[in-house]
């Protein structure tokens, strides 16, 4: 049946099957969206489309027609499939642009016009802090961040070479040729240090002030550390120092309660552990009810439900002595612990250094 008749059948299909081709492909390309692109399937590829009528009616066709049509249909059919899937990817990929265009948010952003700034979450602490004791009848008393050994150390009951001076990292200064401090203490160069915490500030009160003694010294104190999530070579502490007649332990623990529920809120106790410092005798370690699992147990407590927050005991007695305060008349305590320990626990904060870094977008939480 190779007659002039069927060469003018077969041209006119393989005409129709490159029309529904040419048509299939101008129809990818105009779909503007998927959801557009998803509307020509039925059209590219079902049964009813083009393609699929022409195929439908191979069936009547001669063989050795049937060959050479079927080819060109499958072409046709392939070149539709891969330049559907090619549109499908780019229309998906200009609608993620899109979504993004929309959802982009600037986090480094300024608003326009002056900016206010506020005081440093430490400074608010110590503040807080500061309203805290005050209210319980404390007075606020501060000290030189360079310190004499005298004070850093000696006159707290830690002679030279006291194994307990290893507790503190301390930083030594080097003065040159200066000798003496501003206030006339007299230091050897190698005498005097960054105070390591702020109990000399201790010996400062009790040596110009009488007993009764209610006071408070916040400030920065410095000790040989490594900057890591807990530790800083620079921070803050605030000491507490009590002298009075008839003080005792249990005032200690009863201030300590206060403050505690004062700064945290009720739901936030503290207890006593022994421990040892050489200015105080007993002296004790105190904890207060993890702040993230209010005591019930979790992972920043490791469980435990407490949380370390300071130093503290009965000042001892070789202490008052060396300030000229007879022992045998009045009696005191003192605590003392890291303001920025405080602050991160309140907040939430993981990690010390964020603190220092100073990104603008940290401190503005606050
Ligand atoms: N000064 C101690 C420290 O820095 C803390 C402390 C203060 C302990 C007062 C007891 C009494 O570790």
């Amino acid at each position: 049946m190779n007659g002039p008749d069927s060469d003018a059948g077969l041209q006119t299909l393989l005409a129709d099957i490159d029309a529904a081709r040419s048509h299939g492909l101008a129809a990818i390309a105009a779909a503007s969206s998927i959801e557009d692109l998803a509307h020509t399937e039925s059209g590219l590829f079902g049964r009813k489309s083009a393609l699929g009528q022409i195929k439908q009616g191979f069936g009547s066709l001669p063989v050795e027609m049937r060959a050479t049509a079927g080819r060109a249909l499958n072409e046709a059919q392939q070149e539709l499939r891969t330049a559907h899937a090619a549109a499908a990817d780019d229309l998906a990929a200009a609608a993620r642009r899109t979504q993004l265009q929309r959802e982009w948010l600037d986090l480094t952003e300024t608003p326009p016009g002056p900016r206010r700034g506020h005081l440093h979450l430490v400074t608010q602490t110590t503040e807080r802090l500061e309203d805290v004791f005050v209210g319980m009848g404390f007075t606020v008393s501060e000290g030189p961040q360079a310190e004499t050994d005298w004070y850093n150390f000696e006159a707290l009951n830690l002679p030279a070479a006291h194994p307990a001076r290893s507790m503190w990292d301390t930083l030594y200064l080097d003065l040159g040729e200066r000798t003496e401090l501003g206030d006339g203490e007299g230091g050897e160069a190698s005498n005097v240090v960054l105070r390591t915490h702020t109990s000399p500030v201790q010996i400062r009160v009790m040596e110009v002030q009488p007993p009764p003694i209610y006071t408070i010294c916040p400030g920065r104190v410095f000790r040989r550390d490594t900057a890591d999530a807990s530790h800083m070579p620079v921070f803050h502490q605030l000491e507490g120092l009590v002298v009075d007649r008839g003080i005792s332990f249990a005032d200690l623990a009863g201030t300590l309660e206060e403050f505690t529920s004062a700064y945290f809120g009720r739901s936030i106790s503290s207890r006593l552990r022994p421990s040892y410092f050489p200015f105080t005798e007993p002296s004790a370690e105190f904890d207060i009810n993890c702040v993230i699992c209010e005591g019930a147990g979790c992972q920043t407590c490791q469980r435990t439900g407490w949380i370390e927050l300071g130093g503290c005991g009965m000042v001892h007695p070789n202490v008052l002595t060396n300030c000229g305060i007879d022992f045998e008349e009045w009696t005191g305590f003192a605590f003392g612990f890291g303001i920025d320990r405080l602050a991160l626990m309140r907040h939430g904060i993981d990690d010390l250094r964020d603190m220092y870094t100073n990104d603008i977008r940290f401190l503005n939480q606050f």
